[in-house]
């Protein structure tokens, strides 16, 4: 008997290699794609050019993390973008359904304007960016596909050892004496890209239908996000000085970030890290 496939489109990137590694302790047959030229993969698949052909048969869950993210890139080749984040992946969809597969789509925060924390799923997008509108409009069009088994994961800001973004250059100013300015009014919900991995394989082996919602259990500001990264890296935290949004110049991440995860936590049956967790994880200062 041929084995049932979980098939990992994107899995060069930081999600998709985390959800490979994650598979396979699960015990799963993983068939993986990637552009020609990135990393090994066993399927060639171009998100822009896509040659539908190469798909195998067996494909019992697939877990679409290929994708443009970023306002730069979005901005810099729009149609591109929108073909890459967009019209691709719901025809992969519509395909891969047709033959029976449970197929996982990622969206973000970025559909909504963040002006309130902890947004409930049903809340109608409000995307304050480019990349926004196109998880948005991926949403939206998913959604039109009848009879489609599939489900949109809408995740925050991922967190790791090896991508603790906006962290790791605090740390690094803060452990050399530096000043760093951090929003007081402003604040973040990160994942950890373990538990962000471990729900889109809960929500795929579930076959969990509609939107999971994916973030912290809740949200800290940036300034004391800022201080918890003083206090890991034993730096003086009057070197954190406390700014507002409203006196940045430039673009500025908005008020909330974070996601009603109830019904997630319910049927996944534990709770997103909580954001002071997630930084010290992302810092490797996990006691
Ligand atoms: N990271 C986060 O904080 C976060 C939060 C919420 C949602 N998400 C969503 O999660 C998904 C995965 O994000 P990520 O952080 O893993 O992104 P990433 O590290 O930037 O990886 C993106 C992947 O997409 C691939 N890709 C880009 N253009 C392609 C094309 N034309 N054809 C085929 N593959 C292409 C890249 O391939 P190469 O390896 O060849 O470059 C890479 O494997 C995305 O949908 C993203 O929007 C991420």
């Amino acid at each position: 008997m041929t084995r049932e496939i979980d098939l990992v489109v994107g899995a060069g990137g930081k999600v998709g290699a985390a959800l490979v590694g994650a598979l396979h302790r699960h015990g799963a047959t993983v068939v993986t794609t990637g552009r020609a030229g990135s990393v090994a993969s066993d399927l060639t698949f171009d998100m822009d050019k896509p040659d539908y052909a190469i798909l195998p048969e067996g494909v019992a869950r697939a877990y679409i993390c290929a994708a443009m993210p970023g306002a730069d890139a979005c901005a810099a080749e729009p149609e591109k973008a929108f073909r890459v984040n967009v019209t691709t992946p719901v025809e992969l969809t519509r395909r891969l359904a047709a033959r029976g597969a449970f197929v996982v789509n990622i969206s973000s925060t970025q559909i909504f304007d963040g002006d309130r924390p902890a947004v409930s799923p049903g809340t109608q997008h409000s995307p304050y960016s480019e990349y926004g509108r196109h998880k948005s409009a991926l949403e939206d069009r998913l959604r039109a596909l009848p009879e489609t088994p599939g489900a949109i994961v809408r995740i925050s800001k991922i967190l790791s050892l090896n991508d603790p973004g906006i962290l790791a250059k605090w740390r690094d100013e803060l452990v050399q004496g530096r000043a760093v300015s951090a929003f007081r009014d402003r604040a973040m919900s990160p994942v950890s890209l373990r538990q962000a991995v471990d729900a889109l394989v809960a929500v795929a082996y579930g076959r969990w239908s509609g939107v999971s919602q994916v973030s912290a259990s809740d949200e800290i500001s940036y300034l004391d996000a800022a201080l918890a990264v003083a206090r890991i890296a034993r730096a003086n935290p009057e070197l954190v000085r406390s700014v507002s949004a409203d006196d940045a110049a430039g673009t500025v991440p908005p008020r909330h970030a974070g996601l009603d995860c109830g019904a997630t936590e319910t049927r996944l049956g534990w709770r997103f890290a909580r954001s002071v967790q997630v930084v010290k994880e992302a810092l490797g200062a996990e006691q």
